[in-house]
């Protein structure tokens, strides 16, 4: 009988255990959740990125705003933030300072509104230090959409600034600041599930010791209760069991070796490698957030073998306007005032013995830079994506067909090909792509 009323008890407690660790899983898969959405820059569509930025935009016009950030994004964010200077003026409350039918002549193009004399143009012309806003070919109603975006962001505080001087765009830091404000809830929710969990087991165990306790004292309990009531896991004898050590000791061995090989395989690679750099520039704020081209920069990848590192003149060309009082920018002016170079740490680096060209594989062969370089447009700091190793390339040049098409080198070749094979792919490794004396000099 007694040792029937001690069952329920561990039933009882294994059950509340069980639940409160699928309320904490749930509780925890929700934070993560909800944190991805609200921080996953450009993912979430436009209409709702206007939402988390805290506006009360009419039902109907988010779809104008919408289209008006995708539109931003496209053509002026380059130059504008809706908060910041940038190359240009903060767009916020243009939509008060000018007429729509003046913005719409300005952007269609500017310069002929400077120079038909307008005061207010000539005036900011000049201010910008008579630098020339393109001209867009685009409607009306897109440019008034452009305003309604503009608009709609104007709501959010101005550009957050960190101690480092770093400026954060300002509707995208305000998602993260949110999703931030759930995570931390759900944490707050979490840990006081957790504590309630202790407190609930630490009360059980020791009811359920008072209750042994008041069992003991019995004297009317028969074997089985008795068995129960004194039942002790063995240790000792767990540990001292040959199975347990013969199963212990493989896994060892097995470690051991896979972890040696591992070594072994990667002796003289650096994938993954991610040196700090002297200045904190961030490929993700200027070839993601601000698409500026790769080869605006890395100028000679699609015209010759070595994908040059810009120098600080290019940097200057924007940064002579943008955000010029940052710590992190004046190393560029430092760097040039002692006529050094800025020291950039190598990360990419074939052995002398291998010969690799960029505009072979770029310009010929149509190869996107993320192919190799992984996502580049969203690292903060470079890291080297793909192994670089001998079987990497060779591998690619048996897979990859040849890029063909409108280049005149490859017709005779092309139908020799498939005179000789028919059907087989044209790739280069057909064309004698893993062929040593291509890559060894
Ligand atoms: C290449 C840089 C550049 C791009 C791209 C650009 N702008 Fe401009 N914008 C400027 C500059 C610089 C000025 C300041 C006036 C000047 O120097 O011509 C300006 C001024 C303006 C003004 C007047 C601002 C004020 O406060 O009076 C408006 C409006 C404007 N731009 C809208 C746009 C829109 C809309 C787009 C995108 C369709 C765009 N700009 C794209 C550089 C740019
Ligand atoms: C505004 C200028 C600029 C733009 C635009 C730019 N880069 Fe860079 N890139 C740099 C600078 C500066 C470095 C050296 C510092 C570093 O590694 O972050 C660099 C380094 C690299 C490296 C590593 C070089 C090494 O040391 O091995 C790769 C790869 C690279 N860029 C690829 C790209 C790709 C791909 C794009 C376009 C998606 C791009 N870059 C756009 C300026 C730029
Ligand atoms: C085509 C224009 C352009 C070029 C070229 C350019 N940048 Fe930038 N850079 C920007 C813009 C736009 C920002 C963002 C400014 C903001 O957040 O308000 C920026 C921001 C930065 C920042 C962050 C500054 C801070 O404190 O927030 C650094 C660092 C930086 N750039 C370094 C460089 C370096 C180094 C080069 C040259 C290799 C370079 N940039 C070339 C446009 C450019
Ligand atoms: C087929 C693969 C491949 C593609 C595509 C590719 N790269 Fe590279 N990249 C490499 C390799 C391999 C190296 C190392 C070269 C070396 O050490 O000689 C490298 C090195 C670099 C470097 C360091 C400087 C240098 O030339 O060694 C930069 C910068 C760079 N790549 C930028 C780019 C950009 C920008 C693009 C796209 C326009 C691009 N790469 C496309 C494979 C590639
Ligand atoms: C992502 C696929 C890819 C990778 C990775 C790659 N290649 Fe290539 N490679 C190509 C393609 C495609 C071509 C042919 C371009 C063309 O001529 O149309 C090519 C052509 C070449 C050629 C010229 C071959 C000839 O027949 O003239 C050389 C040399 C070469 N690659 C070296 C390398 C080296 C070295 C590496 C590794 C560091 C490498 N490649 C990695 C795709 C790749
Ligand atoms: C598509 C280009 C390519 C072809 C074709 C190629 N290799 Fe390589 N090879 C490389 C690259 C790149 C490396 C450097 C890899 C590394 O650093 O891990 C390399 C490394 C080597 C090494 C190692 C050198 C060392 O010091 O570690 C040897 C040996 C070698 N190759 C021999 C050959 C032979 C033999 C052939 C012809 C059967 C050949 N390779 C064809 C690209 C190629």
């Amino acid at each position: 009988m007694s040792s029937y009323r001690l069952r329920p008890f561990s039933h009882w407690l294994l059950a509340l255990f069980l639940t409160f660790t699928a309320v904490g899983q749930l509780a925890a898969q929700d934070a993560a959740s909800v944190s991805k959405e609200g921080v996953t820059p450009g993912a979430a569509p436009a209409g709702a990125a206007a939402a988390a930025a805290g506006t009360a935009a009419p039902a109907g016009d988010a779809a104008a705003i919408a289209a008006g950030d995708a539109l931003f994004k496209g053509n002026c964010a380059q130059c504008h933030a809706v908060n910041d200077v940038v190359v240009g003026p903060a767009l916020a409350g243009i939509d008060k300072r000018r007429p729509m039918p003046w913005i719409i002549k300005w952007v269609k193009n500017s310069s002929k509104v400077v120079a038909s004399g307008d005061e207010y143009a000539v005036k900011i012309f000049n201010e910008y230090q008579k630098q020339q806003m393109p001209s867009f070919a685009l409607s009306d109603a897109e440019i008034t959409s452009i305003v309604a975006y503009v608009k709609s962001a104007e709501g959010a505080p101005v550009a957050a600034k960190d101690p480092a001087g770093t400026a954060v765009d300002t509707s995208e830091g305000k998602g993260v600041s949110d999703a931030a404000g759930a995570g931390k809830y759900m944490n707050a929710v979490l840990i006081v599930l957790v504590v309630v969990l202790i407190v609930l087991v630490v009360t059980l165990v020791i009811i359920a010791n008072i209750m042994k306790d008041v069992l003991r004292g019995r004297k009317d309990l028969d074997g089985r209760d008795v068995e129960i009531l004194e039942q002790k896991t063995d240790w000792a004898a767990i540990l001292k069991s040959g199975w347990l050590r013969g199963v212990v000791g493989v896994l060892f061995v097995l470690v051991i070796l896979y972890e040696s090989i591992q070594g072994l395989m990667a002796v003289g690679l650096s994938q993954g490698y991610q040196p700090a750099q002297p200045i904190a520039f961030s490929h993700k704020l200027h070839a993601g957030e601000h698409q500026i081209n790769c080869a605006y920069c890395h100028t000679s990848v699609y015209k010759s073998k070595s994908a040059n590192i810009p120098s600080a003149n290019i940097c200057m060309n924007c940064h002579s306007q943008i955000k010029t009082t940052s710590p992190e920018i004046k190393k560029i002016y430092r760097a040039i005032q002692r006529q050094q170079p800025i020291q950039w740490v190598r990360i990419h680096n074939l052995p002398d013995l291998a010969y690799f060209n960029h505009s072979q594989h770029t310009q010929v062969g149509g190869i996107q830079c993320q192919t190799c370089h992984g996502p580049i447009e969203k690292m903060d700091v470079v890291y080297q994506y793909s192994a670089l190793t001998m079987g990497w390339c060779i591998n690619c040049h048996r897979e990859t067909p040849l890029n063909t098409k409108g280049n005149g080198y490859y017709d005779n070749l092309v139908k020799l090909h498939n005179d000789a094979n028919a059907g087989a792919p044209f790739t280069v490794s057909s064309n004698g792509g893993t062929e040593c004396s291509k890559c060894h000099y």
